[in-house]
């Protein structure tokens, strides 16, 4: 195997591994050797995974919910207890909710977004940092999103959240780069996943509409995004840290 793309003895955490971008990371790392830890909230997808991806590898899973800081401790202990170490971490697991102006956020969509997607990030880091110094280096990738790095209209809670992982992405990397612990983001634009089964986005036209937002003309297909944070995780990739990678057909050149 080509050692750029050679994740042998390595172990890695992905949460939101029952679907979409987790499901795909988990079987391309586990065809490339990998060991993995996954999490996810749906018990029944996350089973489906650990089952589909132990056909190549040796795998461990734990439902739950991420913005537990519980279940974050639990999965790294999990890593350690299984495997003896945590060398990459994918802080995947997200939700979006239903479009709305900033001015129709309900506290309960903005507790949703920041528990699950700022909490679900920041309680992994606080668990897989000091595993990650321990053995003196380790990679975390965090998801965030094009709205982490500009507006998204109708998106306000969702950006505001996205933007807090990439607030933490590069002030951790400035932490803890010495260490020769490197944390990143990548940040896609829209690609159909299970997280656009929302209203206003699941529709074929809102999607069609959607793409004509990229200079592309197209949406992402969720492996093309795959593809970039397996490259972004090769073990060949050991010196960008705090980068948040737009994966966006363009959109940011504009
Ligand atoms: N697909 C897109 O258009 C897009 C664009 C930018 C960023 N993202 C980000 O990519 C990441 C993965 O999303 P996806 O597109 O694969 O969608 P997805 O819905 O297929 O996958 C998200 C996974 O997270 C899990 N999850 C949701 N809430 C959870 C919780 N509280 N605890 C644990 N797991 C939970 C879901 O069960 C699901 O398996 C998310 O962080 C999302 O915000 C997606």
């Amino acid at each position: 195997m080509d050692p750029l793309l050679n994740f042998s003895n390595l172990t890695v955490l992905i949460t939101g591994a029952g679907s979409g971008f987790g499901l795909k990371l988990a079987e391309g790392l586990a065809s490339r050797g990998a060991n993995l830890v996954l999490s996810d909230i749906n018990e029944d997808n996350l089973e489906n995974t650990r089952k589909s991806v132990s056909k190549h590898t040796e795998a461990v899973a734990l439902a739950g919910d991420i913005a537990e800081e519980s279940l974050n401790r639990n999965l790294v202990e999990l890593a350690l207890n299984t495997f003896g170490q945590l060398d990459i971490a994918v802080n995947n697991a997200g939700v979006a909710h239903n479009p709305a102006p900033v001015h129709e956020m309900t506290e309960d969509i903005i507790d949703k977004q920041f528990g699950v997607n700022v909490k679900g990030v920041m309680f992994g880091m606080k668990y897989q940092l000091p595993a990650m110094l321990k053995q003196k280096g380790g990679h975390i990738l965090n998801v965030s999103s094009l709205a982490g790095l500009g507006g998204a209209p109708k998106g306000g809670a969702y950006a505001a959240a996205k933007h807090a992982v990439s607030g933490i992405t590069r002030t951790a990397a400035i932490e803890y780069g010495r260490k020769n612990v490197r944390v990143n983001a990548i940040c896609p634009f829209y690609s159909p996943t299970n997280i656009l089964n929302v209203d206003g986005y699941n529709t074929p036209e809102a999607q069609q509409q959607l793409a004509m937002g990229s200079p592309m003309k197209r949406l992402a297909d969720p492996q093309e995004v795959v593809n970039t944070m397996m490259l972004l995780l090769s073990p060949g990739n050991s010196y960008m840290n705090g980068q948040t990678i737009a994966v966006d057909g363009g959109v940011t050149a504009w």
